[in-house]
């Protein structure tokens, strides 16, 4: 199964300066129960602006040159072309949990193609985010809210879309 994940503000704000704009603890929990053991992929900006390689995660990473700003490892596979890369999920997907865990321009590439997304939708808003999450064609998922949450006074809910079936 291809999934997306990801946490939005009501703009669908995903980050700036290369960051996380919220950082919620019932998030990240969320995020890494849901990834735990899972194939994780991500771009190259989101693979620096994580603190470090993931335990018990293979990230597969697109990009083009060299900047990394930490070793790599066995755990990590790096592929410069996006359409090896799509192919090389869909394939992987049919056998095991593949998560697309950003940011910006690879939620645009594999949204035609996810089965499910997972998206912490934030009751909060940033206007000076630099990357936002794509628009969603809300007729082709069915919504699920899983759990409402608050955390620092900021309300924020999970949801979990899947794709409809013809
Ligand atoms: N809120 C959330 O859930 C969430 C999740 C993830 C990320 N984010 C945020 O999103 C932001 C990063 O997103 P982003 O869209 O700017 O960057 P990104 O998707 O993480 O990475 C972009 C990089 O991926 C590689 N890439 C992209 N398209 C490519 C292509 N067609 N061919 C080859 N390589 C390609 C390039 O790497 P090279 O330059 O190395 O070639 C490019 O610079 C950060 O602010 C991060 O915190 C938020």
């Amino acid at each position: 199964m291809l999934i997306m994940i990801a946490a939005v503000g009501k703009k669908n704000e995903l980050g700036k300066d290369n960051q996380l704009i919220w950082r919620l603890s019932k998030d990240m929990k969320f995020f890494r129960e849901r990834t735990k053991n899972a194939v994780i992929v991500m771009g190259r900006k989101t693979f620096n602006s994580l603190p470090k390689i993931l335990p018990n995660r293979r990230h597969i990473v697109l990009s083009k040159g060299k900047d990394f700003n930490k070793e790599l490892d066995e755990n990590v596979t790096v592929i410069e072309d996006k359409n090896q890369l799509i192919s090389y999920c869909k394939e992987l997907s049919k056998k095991e949990e593949v998560f697309i865990i950003g940011g910006a321009s690879l939620y645009g590439m594999f949204m035609e193609f996810a089965d499910r997304m997972y998206l912490t939708r934030i009751e909060a808003e940033d206007c000076a985010a630099d990357v936002y999450f794509p628009e969603i064609e809300e007729n082709k998922w069915e919504k699920t809210v899983l759990s409402e949450e608050e955390e620092n006074e900021i309300r924020f809910c999970f949801v979990e879309y899947s794709r409809k079936r013809a």
